[in-house]
């Protein structure tokens, strides 16, 4: 398209996004629009290896695709297009898994990770080879970096070692990609736990209506030492407080001492957490109220994404044949 770097950034359809998903990942995404050429793919296959179950995907894709737009995302420079709506990534897959080993799939500590927390006792092919379809993701664009979190690391990493692999073997096609760690840490979720994720049940969602959010704060887990209103309080492990750092940065200073000294109660602090994150927000939701009503131009830009997406991977792959003289 134009001798900008790219960018291959992919998420997983999991509905509507909560505010961890936009500090973690979508925020980086925009921030990177106008230097890079961003393709944003929508890991609708990698489903597949947490769940058969897919009576909701295409649902929960336009559920995402309109929380992507609605942060921010112009899918008129940057594609937004769905995985499975391009064969190429079937067909470069195929490839890639020729490149790497079982033992150094089996390797991965991220697909270990989801085989105790999932408490799987037999792991599919699909499941094991995840990480060779993310670097098929990737390598069609020719992704020079990816944003991810530090669990996706490893992947990078796989997809690092199979362009080299494809290089020495068959000629210089591929990037080696780079991973881009987000400078936010993920958000905590609001009953304590590091990570916020739907499946919990701890998330604020991007559309959780003004209400909806003072609500789910009100119940936020505090300092457990901090009981009454004058007791000091500790920042430092209070997920509120990291609420705070993000969405309030000018009054910190005041939270924070006002937490330390006992002046500021719980309810009062989160009362303002909330404030800030409803009027952080409120842009989005409205974006995102008139895209609601508007379902088939959101397929339309699908489309239209996969469109410019499938002309570049068609390219990538007669190049990769090509190579490979298979022709
Ligand atoms: N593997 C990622 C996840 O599980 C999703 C994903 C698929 C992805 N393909 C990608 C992320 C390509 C970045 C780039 O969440």
């Amino acid at each position: 398209m134009n001798d900008k770097k790219i960018i291959l950034s992919g998420m997983r359809p999991t509905g509507k996004l909560h505010i961890g998903h936009f500090v973690g990942a979508l925020e980086n995404w925009i921030k990177f629009q106008d230097d890079y050429q961003n393709y944003h793919l929508i890991a609708d296959y990698h489903v597949l290896t947490t769940s058969l179950d897919t009576s909701t995907i295409e649902k929960d894709t336009l559920e995402m695709a309109i929380d992507w737009i609605a942060s921010g995302i112009n899918p008129e420079k940057s594609p937004v297009f769905r995985q499975s709506k391009i064969k190429e990534h079937a067909e470069l897959h195929l490839i890639f898994s020729m490149l790497i080993t079982v033992s150094r799939l089996e390797r991965n500590p991220t697909v270990k990770e989801q085989v105790r927390d999932l408490k799987i006792e037999n792991i599919t092919y699909g499941h094991l080879g995840y990480p060779v379809l993310q670097a098929a993701d990737i390598l069609l664009y020719k992704g020079n970096y990816v944003p991810v979190g530090e669990d996706q690391v490893p992947h990078i990493e796989i997809t690092r070692e199979i362009a080299r692999r494809f290089n020495q073997t068959w000629g210089e096609v591929f990037p080696e990609p780079e991973p881009l760690l987000s400078n936010f840490a993920r958000l905590p979720g609001l009953d304590g736990n590091a990570k916020m994720s739907k499946s919990l049940n701890n998330a604020i969602l991007i559309s959780d209506k003004p209400d909806e959010i003072k609500q789910k704060l009100r119940k936020a887990v505090t300092d457990p030492q901090k009981i009454r209103k004058n007791d000091p309080g500790r920042p430092e492990i209070c997920l509120v407080f990291t609420y705070h750092k993000k969405f309030n940065s000018d009054e910190l200073n005041e939270i924070e001492a006002g937490c330390r000294s006992g002046k500021l109660g719980c309810v009062e602090c989160k009362l303002k957490c909330s404030m800030k994150i409803i009027d952080f927000f409120s842009p989005f939701r409205e974006k995102r109220a008139s895209l609601e009503n508007r379902i088939d131009d959101i397929k339309d830009i699908l489309v239209m994404g996969e469109a410019k997406a499938r002309e570049v991977a068609s390219k990538t792959i007669t190049e990769v044949r090509e190579n490979m003289k298979f022709g």
